[in-house]
């Protein structure tokens, strides 16, 4: 790769000159430049699906949960016709936002500044002095909050996208609509609820939300950086570790930009997972049973970690959580992240899983910390010129790609660090990045 000056063509960005999947190498810049940050707000995060939250947050009408898309601020709400609406969270008067809390149950969003107030459904129900102030009068038709393009839900969760031209979102997922249904069901596998536990963890890092995805997408050659947790044993078993084993590993990734590492437990295997609480040992032996008496031997097939482009990861098993990287500048970024387990589980294993995930994950949580010291360093280490002038190495187990019945997508098992799940995301940032529109991305097979 050239020096990072002879890449801007004709003003514009050149993603795929930064990336290079053919030698797997990538530019520093695409880490730490604002002008590149700003383009991938039109670029990546206004065209996307993005997740904004959980159908669980927002179970009565009124309910509403203040998310976020890209660096937008937004209303996840529920309307009074039970239909799930997600708002811009700006005033269409003057841009105050017209919800200032976490979460909670309205009749109307009001602004405070001049007192423009919008119903549940985004529609401009009042303005101040309207009758003596405008003549003739505005249409308040024209002037609700904007919303999204479209919603989607999924097995619970809510995504959504401003690009009326952005296919389905099953279609957006591709291959790893399997791995997203895996992830999020219960234990058993079947068609109970999951819930979220109280609370959404929110905290800043100094960090692109690149480096964070690509994390969350499968990177198992960082492993060796959680080597104080293995020896601190947080996991829930006897001994050291911070989960209970693995079987037998392996990489997923897809043309879409999404990747995984899932985990094949055999259907016979016995499981002695969270033997730390006898009652969770047994909740969990219970749905392992109920799990392989309804999908046999794909039971214990399903993603460990993964991420969904561009920027939703999550833990499917040990522990189960999502985690957001929202972007916040070309080298902040604002990580939201939440816990989720059985609804109908007994209170005790809910209470331990809780404070297992919280021991692993979060701003206090011992495995994270090992992954922000690194994404930080990571970040900061894209900023010197003579840095700039030498890419990032993104090769390991190039060309080796296979496929599995089992497991959908360009697949892995050996060498188990192979890091082709960061070129897929990358490869399809670059496809996003240098897109006039959602017709210049490729869908389907096409997008391999
Ligand atoms: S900014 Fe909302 S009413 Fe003026
Ligand atoms: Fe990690």
């Amino acid at each position: 790769m050239g020096d990072g000056h002879d890449r801007l063509l004709g003003g514009e960005v050149s993603a795929r000159a930064r990336v290079d999947m053919g030698i797997g190498e990538i530019s520093r810049d695409i880490f730490v430049s604002e002008e590149i940050y700003r383009r991938e707000q039109a670029q990546v995060f206004a065209r996307a699906w993005l997740y904004v939250g959980h159908e669980s947050q927002i179970r009565k009408p009124g309910d509403f949960f203040l998310s976020r898309m890209g660096e937008e601020s937004v209303i996840l709400t529920r309307d009074q016709n039970h239909k799930i609406r997600v708002l811009l969270n700006t005033c269409r008067h003057r841009g105050m936002k017209v919800c200032r809390y976490d979460e909670g149950n309205t009749k109307t969003f009001y602004c405070p500044y001049h007192a423009w107030t919008y119903g549940l459904d985004g529609s401009l129900i009042g303005v101040q002095d309207y009758r003596g102030l405008y003549q003739p009068p505005f249409d308040k038709e024209d002037w609700g909050l904007v919303q999204v393009a479209k919603i989607a839900t999924f097995r619970g969760t809510v995504w959504a996208t401003w690009d009326s031209d952005a296919p389905d979102f099953e279609t957006y997922l591709g291959g790893a609509r399997r791995a997203l249904d895996a992830g999020l069901a219960p234990w058993d596998g079947g068609d109970g609820e999951v819930e979220l536990l109280d609370g959404v963890q929110k905290w800043i890092v100094p960090s692109n939300w690149k480096v964070v995805a690509e994390n969350g997408s499968g990177d198992m050659l960082h492993n060796v950086s959680h080597r104080s947790v293995d020896l601190a044993g947080i996991g829930p078993k006897e001994g050291s570790g911070r989960r209970d084993p693995f079987r037998q590993l392996a990489l997923s990734a897809l043309p879409e930009g999404h990747g995984f590492i899932y985990d094949k437990v055999p259907s016979d295997a016995d499981r002695n997972d969270y033997s730390l609480s006898p009652i969770t040992a047994e909740y969990f032996k219970e749905a392992w049973r109920r799990r392989v008496e309804l999908l046999g031997e794909a039971a214990g097939v399903g993603p460990v970690v993964g991420a969904i482009f561009p920027n939703m990861c999550f833990h499917a098993q040990q522990p189960r959580t999502i985690m957001v990287a929202h972007p916040r500048s070309a080298t902040s970024s604002e990580l939201w992240r939440v816990y989720f387990v059985d609804k109908d589980a007994p209170t005790e294993v809910k209470q331990f899983l809780r404070r297992y995930y919280l021991s692993y994950s979060g701003p206090g949580g011992m495995t994270e910390q090992d992954d922000m010291e690194n994404w930080g360093y990571a970040t900061q280490g894209c900023h010197g010129e003579i840095s700039q002038r030498h890419p990032f190495h993104y090769k390991a187990g190039m060309g080796l790609e296979g496929t599995d019945p089992m497991v959908p997508g360009a697949v892995t098992e050996n060498p188990i660090g192979s890091e082709q799940n960061p070129r897929a995301l990358y490869n399809r940032w670059a496809q996003f990045m240098d897109a006039a529109t959602w017709n210049d991305i490729p869908t389907g097979r096409a997008a391999a």
